[in-house]
């Protein structure tokens, strides 16, 4: 029967391998009972029903138009990956938080004010604001230092500052963002790792200083047995804590530990072109067994993932 066939709707934007390549994947292992398809968007209205079980949102960091449409949709009962809400709230410094309460390492890190005022401010909405110790600063992190955007993605903005001078160049053109200021890992390997449905895991190894096409690493060595226990372990738990179904984490090692960099990605690219066949091949058919599992066994509307029980009782500090 036609109108039995459940549609996942996959919402993107300018890529064009993973879309296609996933909603091909879906039409085959659905059985004819799930199918994959773009979404069709337009001007919302209010008592709208939406003809999707599940959406796949690739694109709403970009077009705030979508984020609303999804929030509405999720609220109607529709089931979207990523979490719309909960997106919206992230961002990189609380990041740090949440692998906290999940035992996982994250580098020395300092939220700063804005360089710039940002839009309708002026000096006097600053009243609460100190001028920033800025030796505290560097006695606290070490040299170097990298400075990026706590609401950031895809390498914008981020500088790597050997020295205050240096600092001090990269901070001046940050605009209004929100910088953050973090202590440099000099680290011995690097992975990025997928974690799809909050089960499943895909390690690869990435190496951050090579040119682009080359940073996905096909012939490195095995990892070391214990290490990759303890990737796994890390990148699912930061994952499940943030209730991200597709996410991916960088972990650098450092004396055997990982130190979680980047791990609040809930629109990871999944170009063919940079992360090659085989991982291409992994993220296709497991993001497409994950949303078809999704759309058989719905989960209960939620907020967030699972980091905020174990925040401390009320009035524990
Ligand atoms: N604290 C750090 N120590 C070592 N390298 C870092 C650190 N922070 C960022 N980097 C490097 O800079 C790159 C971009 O920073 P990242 O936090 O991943 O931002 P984005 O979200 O823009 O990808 C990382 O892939 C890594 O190579
Ligand atoms: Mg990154």
């Amino acid at each position: 029967m036609a109108n039995s066939v459940r549609r996942v709707g996959l919402l993107f934007g300018m890529e064009d391998t993973f879309p296609w390549a996933l909603a091909r994947a879906i039409d085959e292992r659905g059985g004819g009972e799930i199918v994959g398809v773009p979404v069709e968007v337009s001007a919302l209205r209010d008592s709208q029903d939406f003809d999707y079980a599940l959406i796949l949102d690739r694109i709403s960091h970009e077009v705030p138009f979508y984020r609303t449409f999804l929030k509405v949709a999720n609220a109607r009962g529709v089931q979207v990956v990523n979490n719309p809400f909960w997106w919206s709230a992230d961002d990189k410094y609380f990041g740090n938080v949440v692998a906290a309460q999940v035992g996982v390492e994250t580098p020395r890190t300092m939220l700063l004010p804005h360089k710039h005022r940002p839009p309708n401010t002026e000096a006097s909405s600053f009243r609460n604001l100190k001028f920033v110790d800025w030796q505290a600063v560097f006695a606290y992190l070490g040299f170097p230092i990298f400075l990026k955007p706590a609401y950031g993605g895809g390498w914008k903005d981020v500088y790597k500052a050997d020295d205050k001078g240096a600092f001090f160049a990269a901070y001046d053109q940050s605009r209004d963002l929100t910088m953050m200021a973090q202590e440099a890992i000099d680290f011995t390997e690097y992975f990025r790792i997928y974690t799809i449905g909050r089960e499943r895991v895909h390690v690869m190894r990435y190496d951050p200083r090579l040119p682009h096409h080359a940073r996905y690493v096909t012939d490195g060595p095995p990892i070391e047995p214990a290490l990759e226990a303890r990737l796994r372990r890390d990148a699912l738990a930061l994952s499940q804590a943030l209730g991200y179904d597709m996410n991916t984490v960088e972990l650098a090692v450092r004396d055997g530990i990982p130190y979680a960099i980047d791990f609040t990605n809930p629109a990871p690219d999944a170009d063919a072109s940079s992360i090659g066949e085989t991982n291409f091949a992994w993220i296709v058919e497991n993001m497409a067994d994950v949303l078809i599992e999704r759309v058989r066994n719905p989960r209960p509307f939620e907020f967030t993932g699972s980091w905020s029980r174990g925040l401390l009782a009320p009035g524990a500090v």
